[in-house]
């Protein structure tokens, strides 16, 4: 019993919590502990002092756990004050700059086509890449002879053929012109729209790659007109391209418009160059073609509009002078952090 009182103590003069430890083992460990074997011993005795020994023994247990408490919690107070005093942090230490990351030039750039279109009350639509010969070609007044089909252009999707719908004919769409059908087909006019995305072809060379991004717009009203087209156009362009950009409108001919315009704008670059040399076409614009508007539903007689189909990667080479389309695909870093 003495033997016990004595540890008492020495939890009260232990140094730290491995003394600590050590000593709850003494006392409480299930073979060996002080107090394990003492009230293993009670067994020999005869019953009245076995009462009296028994409580005796729980009121040690009592004292000792909690004196094994409170030291614990002593000697934690302490070691976390003598962090605090002894950890300093010196808050007016200069880090060096963490490396920052940021948009590639192409979301980048599509990201501001859709606000400033969006400020021009465009909505933004997208669809599917995948997309059936009807939207990509047949809806958009595109007949089965027009070279755009020809195979040198298009991917035609054969091989997961057994995936898709069997009655229909599948490609890499070959241009976002694929949204017109989709939206025009399944909303009412008046509307706006604005629909970039990735577009395919069988194309690869410097200026050429065989994935690239258009931006297709498209406005349906009651009296929607070229006035209303180059006004729209220019104005984006302008913000998106440059304000002293100077633009041209020349006629061309897409089976999905009538009359149709390609847009050229003159860039600022080597004084060497004719005039007539810098200029370059951004894409193709029109008064969207009766049929078209049939085929989706909508009274040619009552609404009109116009759609244009722009390239995402050329408006880019121009501004940063880069000359390798490629570049834009690589995810080379030393290219990439230069913009
Ligand atoms: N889809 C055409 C192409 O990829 C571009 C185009 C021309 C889109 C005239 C239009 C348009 O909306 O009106 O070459």
């Amino acid at each position: 019993m003495s033997d016990l009182a004595s540890y008492e103590a020495k939890i009260q003069s232990a140094a730290s919590a491995a003394d600590l430890d050590a000593l709850e083992l003494e006392i409480f460990s299930r073979k060996h502990g002080a107090l394990t074997l003492a009230m293993k011993d009670l067994t020999a005795l005869p019953p009245a002092e076995k009462v009296k020994k028994g409580q005796e023994l729980n009121r040690s247990k009592q004292t000792l756990t909690d004196a094994l408490a409170t030291r614990r919690n002593e000697l934690s107070q302490k070691s976390l004050g003598a962090l605090s005093s002894e950890d300093k942090l010196d808050v007016t230490l200069e880090l060096p700059p963490k490396p920052r990351g940021h948009l590639h030039l192409i979301p980048e750039f599509i990201r501001q086509v859709e606000e400033v279109f969006g400020r021009m009350g465009f909505e933004v639509a997208e669809g599917p890449e995948l997309e059936s010969e009807k939207y990509n070609f047949n809806d958009l007044n595109i007949p089965d002879t027009h070279p755009a089909r020809d195979s040198q252009d298009t991917f035609w999707i054969s091989d997961i053929k057994e995936k898709l719908p069997p009655d229909k004919k599948f490609v890499m769409r070959t241009h976002t012109s694929n949204m017109q059908i989709r939206f025009a087909s399944t909303h009412k006019p008046p509307f706006r729209i604005i629909c970039p995305g990735r577009v395919y072809r069988k194309d690869s060379d410097a200026t050429h790659s065989p994935m690239f991004h258009q931006f297709e717009g498209m406005m349906v009203g009651k009296d929607v007109s070229l006035a209303n087209l180059k006004g729209v156009l220019v104005t984006a362009m302008r913000e998106l391209i440059g304000r002293d950009v100077e633009f041209r409108f020349r006629t061309g001919f897409f089976p999905f418009v009538e009359p149709g315009l390609e847009m050229d704008m003159m860039w600022q670059g080597d004084e060497s160059e004719s005039r007539e040399g810098k200029w370059l076409e951004m894409g193709g614009c029109g008064m969207v073609h009766p049929n078209v508007l049939k085929n989706c539903g909508i009274d040619p007689d009552e609404w009109q509009g116009f759609a244009f189909g722009f390239g995402v990667e050329r408006p880019l080479m121009i501004k940063h002078q880069i000359p390798d389309l490629r570049s834009f695909y690589h995810g080379d870093l030393r290219f990439l952090r230069q913009f």
